[in-house]
């Protein structure tokens, strides 16, 4: 619904917050440098939907009495960043099968009842950024480098999607074989099993930052290998960079990002964003930062 007495027209900021606006808030610690109120807040300008995200910094240990708070201020919707995911999970009243499987929450709605749902949508809109590049993972064979909570998202989420073969490679063995088994297909791998895949994803920090390390060995890659990266700062990372100057198809880190929001709005209003506005936005708040 729009603000009342607003006249800007669809895409125009609606300004007004008024008694009627609803509010959604990204919770986390740090969470000022959160791209999130920026990629909501162009979405719910764009569609005309009279909604806000706002930012709240919220202590380690407090998830719980965040979903709380959610109940007792009305707020429609959470979305859930670092370190408050497992919190969250277990604080909310029901989980989608991915939340449940992951034990893990990056997204709550508040329901007109009083109770709340978490979802995990991190992976789905992982295979989603792909499908959007024109990438079916149906089929196909993925090494997975890292085992950290972004991996475990991505491997659930490529084994619900219909992919062959996961293999996850990690330098911890026991955080690799937890993750392996999000997936029926997935198992623990080895960097060899890079020559035998048909996709290669980057979950690990390496590359980050302008740092200039790649996670493996340039020699790895080949021009048949689709390479996803989903570290986005820098957004073309050392790993893309290499796998672009072979002819390999690169996928760069804000599609997961964009699309994981994507299904966040959808399960908050109801309604679908165009991807496109939500990754205008964040690459004009990334911009600033390269
Ligand atoms: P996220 O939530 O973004 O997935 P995380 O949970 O901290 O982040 O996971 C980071 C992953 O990157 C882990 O699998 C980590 O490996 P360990 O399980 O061995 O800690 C991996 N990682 C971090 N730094 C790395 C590095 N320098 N080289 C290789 N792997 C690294």
């Amino acid at each position: 619904m729009r603000a009342r007495g607003v006249s800007a027209t669809v895409g125009e900021p609606v300004t007004a917050i008024s008694g009627a606006t609803r509010v959604v808030g990204v919770i986390g610690s740090p969470v000022r440098h959160s791209l999130s109120p920026a990629l909501h807040n162009a979405a719910f300008d764009a569609g005309g939907l009279d909604w806000r995200m706002l930012a709240f910094e919220v202590a380690p240990g407090d998830g719980a009495a965040a979903v709380a708070a959610m109940r007792t201020l009305g707020i429609a919707g959470l979305a859930v960043t670092m370190p408050h995911k497992a919190d969250v999970a277990e604080a909310v009243d029901a989980l989608d099968p991915a939340a449940a499987a992951l034990r893990s929450v990056n997204t709550v709605v508040l329901h007109p009842d009083g109770s709340t749902f978490g979802a995990s949508t991190d992976g789905d809109g992982f295979v989603d950024s792909l499908v959007a590049a024109g990438y079916a993972v149906g089929g196909r064979r993925v090494v997975v480098l890292g085992a950290g909570g972004a991996a475990r998202s991505i491997v659930y989420s490529l084994g619900t999607a219909g992919a062959a073969d996961v293999a996850v490679v990690n330098r911890t063995v026991g955080s690799a074989e937890e993750c392996a088994a999000l997936a029926a297909v997935g198992r623990v791998g080895t960097v060899a099993d890079v020559a035998d895949a048909d996709l290669l994803v980057n979950t690990t920090p390496v590359g980050m930052g302008g740092s200039g390390e790649l996670p493996v060995d340039v020699a790895v890659l080949r021009a048949d290998l689709a390479v996803c990266d989903i570290v986005y700062h820098p957004l073309e990372t050392p790993l893309l960079a290499a796998a672009r100057e072979l002819g390999a198809r690169t996928i760069d880190g804000l599609g997961m990002l964009v699309h994981q929001a994507v299904h966040q709005q959808q399960l908050w209003t109801g309604s679908s964003p165009d991807p496109q506005t939500l990754r205008a936005a964040a690459e004009s708040e990334l911009t600033p930062r390269a």
